[in-house]
């Protein structure tokens, strides 16, 4: 085994991987971790360097890039998959590298069981984000049966510790759990049909002195988990989940697994850093730049499905005084959709509500200088609808079991060309006749039963599909991912959409932790933050309007409220938040961004660079002691001065000792620009 090893190696800016590769078999992992200098490479290959122990298979199979099952390695295999109960022993007997600068493919063939494999990892040296996908393709003659293809097999070193991983539900999104890593497999699945509240498909891996991220670029089912070796080291996998028969591959036929995202950095904020960077570059935006987030208004809380034509334009006139830049037209203006038990599906507007059409309130909105949006649930059908009357087989169903609705709504199935046809039809009618600068679309249910055949798959690809169709054929036009909130929220569907819909829970002091838990993955230009009423509608709770704005502040900026009823003084400060954002976005979305806890139950978060920073302090409950000790700020250059308001600091002060702060009441915020001299 000694002879022919070679090394496929990648660096990054401060990261290096490098596997083992052997004539015949998948490369081994060796290193994922901080930066080695371009010679460090092991001195043996791994084999040499373990003696058998006692008890053990004659063959030494340590963790490789694609874990087979049957052939020495005892932990989770990559593959699992069957020809009707044979070819279930899966194992590389060939082995091809092709390494172009920082891309690699190895492509695996196992000529028993006749399936190939093809492993591409890219790692992009300015995010250090290592990008994996993996292509599995029967050579054989009979239909495989595929339960699972890992997208990615990543290494963790022996000094793994915890993982943080995010739960949640409807209007609690991103709620951070911690699990110490054991020798039980740590496992996450989600099989709700959409990435989910309950489980983003990614987590954080904290070891000793270092920190390790993976997100999968997926809007439906998946699982990753994370299982002991025998060397001590971890695997981590992530891939699609697919149900029973889901995958039954046809001689020749491929299966594309989503791309993972992965990246390791000296924290957690490293690691976020390091995601912003990698989704920024991935992102499609019309012009082929982000310009400034516009402010926008949405009128979903404040007239749900009261829809008024004259009140909606006074709105639009009282948004455009505040200093809003984009109207989005939420649920309840299309055909006869009063509430939420019909018309989903019907996607031309009411004409009892507006008998115009949409076109005079839109014209309206432009005239005042805005933009104007319109929220959509292009995959959802009610069954009182004129779709569902005529065509009832468009709703994913298995004959014989009850048709479950959630809000009153089915699925429509999206793997359906006539269904995709149907829809784009609609939207790109609505796209065309209207002056339509952004859609809403939403998902506002769990898939149950997805087809006779387990669909689940084919639904993402189905709504991929319709989504690049549309933003082919309108592409100046910008996509918000909503689904009840925060259900789809992962880097796939971020292929096509320009911001996501948080949380329905606007409730400031609820969204500060929401929030914090998708900065870990996703980049602040593209989470929509709003400034909601008070009460909040999501959990009755009283915030003041400072405490709103200060936390809508880091995102895509938003007001979701009908604006008319607040009070002159709450009026005259949501508009110095509007004002500010405006002052600040720059900023706030497009460096990088650090999150801490300050002494005494302080947070903050700090966005742009050691150069030039917004610092937001945020207090949520009463300060405990009678003096607030330094907030430090780690990301400063101790070399250099800092300008803060009036005053004069030194770097090293303010990372050593920290920044002194004023009291904070609690349920406040403090906004601070930090400029380097
Ligand atoms: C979902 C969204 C909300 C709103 C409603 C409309 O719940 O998350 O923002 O658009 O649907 O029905």
């Amino acid at each position: 085994m000694a002879h022919g090893s070679q090394w496929i190696v990648l660096h990054g800016r401060a990261s290096s991987l490098v596997l083992e590769a052997c004539p015949g078999e998948a490369p081994l992992w060796r290193y994922w971790g901080p930066r080695l200098p371009d010679a460090a490479l092991p001195a043996v290959p791994l084999r040499d360097s373990r003696p058998t122990p006692t008890f053990t298979v004659q063959f030494d199979q340590p963790l490789s890039l694609l874990p087979g099952l049957g052939q020495g390695w005892f932990g989770e295999p990559a593959l699992k998959a069957h020809r009707a109960g044979r070819d279930w022993t899966l194992q590389a007997t060939h082995c091809l590298l092709e390494q172009d600068g920082q891309r690699a493919v190895v492509t695996l063939t196992d000529a028993v069981a006749r399936i190939a494999v093809a492993v591409t990892l890219a790692l992009d040296p300015h995010s250090d984000v290592l990008t994996i996908s993996t292509v599995l393709t029967n050579t054989g003659d009979d239909l495989l049966d595929v339960q699972w293809l890992a997208a990615a097999v990543l290494p963790l070193p022996a000094h793994a510790r915890r993982v943080r991983s995010f739960t949640g539900r409807h209007n609690i999104e991103f709620v951070a759990i911690e699990d110490t890593l054991t020798r039980s497999q740590w496992r996450r699945e989600n099989r709700r049909g959409l990435t989910s509240h309950d489980c983003f498909p990614g987590a954080v891996v904290l070891a000793d002195g270092w920190a390790y991220g993976a997100q999968l670029a997926w809007s439906g089912n998946h699982c990753q988990l994370i299982d002991w070796c025998d060397d001590g080291r971890w695997q981590w996998q992530l891939g699609e989940a697919l149900m029973p028969g889901e995958v039954r591959l046809a001689p020749g036929e491929s299966l594309q697994s989503p791309e993972v995202l992965a990246t390791c950095a000296a924290d957690a904020n490293g690691v976020a850093q390091n995601f912003h960077a990698a989704i920024r570059a991935r992102m499609d935006w019309p012009g082929s730049a982000m310009r400034p987030r516009p402010v926008h208004l949405n009128t979903w809380e404040g007239f749900y499905f009261d829809h008024d034509e004259a009140a909606l334009k006074d709105l639009a006139d009282a948004a455009a005084r505040a200093g809003i830049e984009r109207f989005v037209l939420d649920d309840g203006w299309f055909h006869r959709r009063n509430d939420d038990t019909t018309s989903l599906g019907d996607w031309w507007p009411d004409h009892a509500k507006y008998p115009g059409g949409l076109g005079p309130l839109a014209a309206h909105v432009i005239g005042l200088g805005m933009e104007f949006g319109l929220w959509v649930e292009p995959e959802m059908v009610n069954p009182v609808s004129e779709l569902y009357r005529a065509h009832p087989d468009w709703a994913l169903q298995v004959a014989g079991r009850p048709l479950i609705t959630a809000r009153n709504q089915l699925v429509l199935d999206m793997g359906r060309s006539d269904v995709r046809d149907y829809l784009f039809e609609r939207l790109s009618g609505l796209l065309a006749e209207l002056p339509i600068g952004y859609l809403k679309w939403d998902h506002n249910r769990d898939l149950t039963a997805a087809g006779e055949r387990p669909s689940y798959r084919t639904q993402v690809l189905g709504t991929y599909d319709l989504l690049a169709r549309l933003r082919a054929a309108f592409p100046a036009v910008e996509i918000e991912a909503c689904a009840g909130g925060g259900g789809r929220i992962d880097a796939g569907i971020a292929r096509f959409t320009h911001r996501f819909w948080t949380s329905d829970n606007i409730d400031a002091v609820s969204r500060v932790a929401i929030q914090r838990g998708f900065l870990q993955f996703m980049p602040p230009e593209l989470m929509g933050s709003h400034v909601g009423a008070a009460p909040a509608h999501a959990t009755g709770r009283i915030q003041k309007m400072s405490l709103r704005n200060h936390v809508a502040l880091p995102g895509h900026f938003g007001v979701e409220l009908d604006l008319r009823k607040l009070s002159d003084r709450d009026l005259a400060r949501l508009g110095e938040g509007i004002a500010r954002y405006k002052g600040l976005r720059r900023r706030l979305h497009t460096g990088q961004v650090w999150q801490g806890e300050g002494p005494d139950g302080l947070l903050w978060q700090a966005h742009g660079s050691a150069a030039e920073l917004v610092l937001l302090v945020t207090r949520i409950e009463p300060q405990q002691q009678r003096h607030a000790p330094g907030l430090r700020l780690p990301m400063l250059d101790p070399a250099r001065h800092y300008r803060i308001g009036d005053a004069v600091h030194h770097g090293a002060w303010l990372v050593q000792h920290g920044l002194d702060l004023p009291p904070l009441r609690a349920e406040s915020g403090l906004v601070l620009e930090l400029t380097a001299l």
